[in-house]
């Protein structure tokens, strides 16, 4: 690991004189290029590769990389996913594709994550997807029932129920084709039923085993190799519970499903961050990470084995928060902070500690399920929809998407720059500033999902709601459909926004996870045709299978683009 940071630092000292001075600099920001820190589960999971020899970088070499011009794609409102010059793409496993003879793929693919069942074989391994909700219209569609939704049986709502959670499903690339291996012993569904413990010492509303997780958004991976999958707007579900006034807990409906009509099962059980085992199936929820709209949860594991936890409240003016472990792997044992990002400083979320938050909860534990409140009391920072995070593998600075706060116009969002102070993960002090904001000068609206590939390059996906794009009047226009962007981090385009794919109508580009090899990135493709009223004239017919109706999907990107853009493996990293 030790000599991976030495060559990084240097191959990005010798790169950084070719560069666009200012672009440089703000890409990187103040950070010495020396201090490099990327997590090694990261890389470590099947990546076979030898460590580069210094002396193999030579002048040719980085001239190789600053020649690297990507020609971007042009905002586009067909219904296809368009991806630039260099990369294409097949599609891997689409919603009702049977997983085993017993099982099927969900709905609205999210977060994807790769795990080679053998480090010595990055191209065989378990694929972990989010299904974060169902459009009613097509689960009823493609099973004959109502599309009512006052007049909703027991049986549309248990296949409404089946069709979120994840799935686990064993995956193999030959011939430069990843193909699912159907029936392999490993397949399986987690869905709203699936039993999962609390990872906690007492039980909620309770129980101490739930039923099901929903509304799987965004998620991670931990260091020990199992999947993270995060609970986002669970609210649209089961509801939530509100405390009025005299602190009187009131149900507040779902805003959509009402499966609390069909199932009692209290709000107070979803809206926390749920661990996956792959290859037993096996899942707890993580208590200690607190309850709110998790968008995902990352990961950085400390020199001694303790884990700092990043995870975001995806909602206007909700929080971002960050858990630090006081015993090795864990995520149950440390304290929640959540972030004052004026002041610069995490605030504990620890009802032992603080007197304001023991005046209003019982115990901790009414502290994690009401985190939202207790954020505020303790005077945490509002932020504009705090969705992906990721950790910049050169600087350690952590990157927040901030989609956007309509109310308070911002539009278009931004992605917000955290740097601890000192580079220490656990720090309790930090420093707070925009990366770069969304908008017309950019190129792009809404940022989501972030993913730095090998070489450090920044892609993210863009989220502007289907009801909004490609509307007269909305400040969407200019940008049409949501899309795929990369931040090059080295050549002539360091630090300008590309755009590399354009998603199919209504479409969001989701949940983007780089192979092991860095050859492959795996994308979700979610609610196409969202905007759908009429079932037999959508508005989108992605993946134009015979069902002739839009089918999220999980698609993978290969190409000569991204094996240039991860220029480090080429250096045989
Ligand atoms: Fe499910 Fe915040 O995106
Ligand atoms: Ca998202
Ligand atoms: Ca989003």
């Amino acid at each position: 690991m030790k000599r991976l940071i030495f060559v990084l630092a240097i191959i990005f000292n010798l790169v950084h004189m070719s560069y666009n001075r200012r672009q440089f600099i703000s890409f990187l920001g103040k950070a010495s290029v020396g201090t490099v820190l990327f997590p090694h589960y990261l890389t470590s999971c099947g990546n076979t590769s030898t460590p580069i020899k210094v002396e193999d970088i030579t002048q040719d070499r980085i001239d190789e990389l600053r020649k690297l011009i990507l020609k971007a794609l042009p905002a586009s409102d067909r219904d296809d996913l368009l991806l630039v010059d260099g990369l294409n793409y097949h599609t891997i496993i689409k919603w009702g594709d049977n997983i085993s003879n017993k099982e099927t793929f969900g709905f609205n693919n999210d977060f994807t994550c790769f795990i080679p069942l053998d480090e010595s074989n990055p191209k065989d391994g378990l694929l972990w997807v989010n299904h974060e909700y169902i459009n009613p219209l097509y689960i009823a569609h493609q099973n004959g029932f109502t599309n009512d939704q006052t007049k909703k049986s027991i049986a549309q709502i248990d296949k409404e129920m089946y069709n979120v959670g994840g799935s686990i499903v064993r995956i193999k690339e030959e011939n430069g084709q990843w193909k699912i291996v159907k029936n392999d012993p490993y397949n399986r569904r987690i869905t709203a039923k699936t039993p999962i413990k609390l990872n906690w010492d007492y039980k909620i509303k309770g129980k101490s085993t739930v039923m099901g997780t929903l509304a799987n958004c965004s998620g991670g991976i931990t260091p020990w190799q199992t999947f993270l999958t995060c609970e986002e707007n669970y609210d649209g579900f089961y509801g939530e519970t509100l405390y009025d006034a005299n602190g009187e807990p009131q149900h507040k409906e779902s805003y959509y499903y009402g499966w609390e009509n069909y199932y009692d099962n209290p709000p107070e059980h979803y809206g926390w961050v749920v661990e996956v085992d792959p290859k037993t199936g096996n899942a707890q929820k993580h208590i200690a990470l607190g309850r709110f709209a998790h968008e995902c949860c990352t990961l950085y594991e400390l020199e001694d084995k303790r884990i700092v936890a990043y995870t975001g409240d995806d909602s206007n003016n909700e929080h971002l928060y960050k858990f630090v472990s006081s015993k090795p792997n864990s995520l149950k044992e440390g304290v929640l902070y959540v972030a004052d990002t004026i002041n610069g400083k995490w605030l504990a979320l620890d009802w032992e500690t603080q007197p304001i938050l023991q005046e209003k909860f019982k115990d901790q534990t009414q502290v994690l399920i009401r985190a939202r409140e207790a954020a505020k009391l303790l005077g945490a920072t509002p932020l504009n929809r705090p969705e992906d995070i990721e950790i910049d593998p050169i600087t350690g600075h952590i990157f927040v998407s901030l989609t956007n706060n309509k109310r308070k116009n911002d539009f278009h969002g931004s992605i917000l720059k955290i740097e601890e102070s000192e580079g220490k993960f656990d720090a309790l002090t930090f420093s707070a500033s925009t990366f770069m904001a969304g908008g017309e000068a950019n190129g792009f609206s809404c940022p989501d999902n972030l993913a730095f590939d090998h070489s450090g390059n920044l892609w993210f996906t863009s989220d502007m709601s289907g009801n909004a794009m490609n509307k007269d009047g909305k400040p969407y226009l200019a940008f049409k459909n949501n899309s795929l962007f990369v931040i090059p981090r080295f050549g002539d385009d360091a630090g300008k926004v590309l755009r590399v794919a354009s998603a199919p109508r209504d479409a969001e580009l989701t949940g983007p996870w780089f192979s092991p090899d860095g050859k492959t990135l795996f994308l979700s493709v979610q609610h196409p045709g969202e905007q759908t009223k009429d079932i037999n004239n959508p508005t989108s017919k992605w993946p134009f299978d015979k069902d002739n109706i839009p089918k999220p999907a999980v698609v993978a990107i290969t190409g000569n683009l991204i094996e240039k853009m991860n220029r480090l493996n080429e250096l045989n990293i």
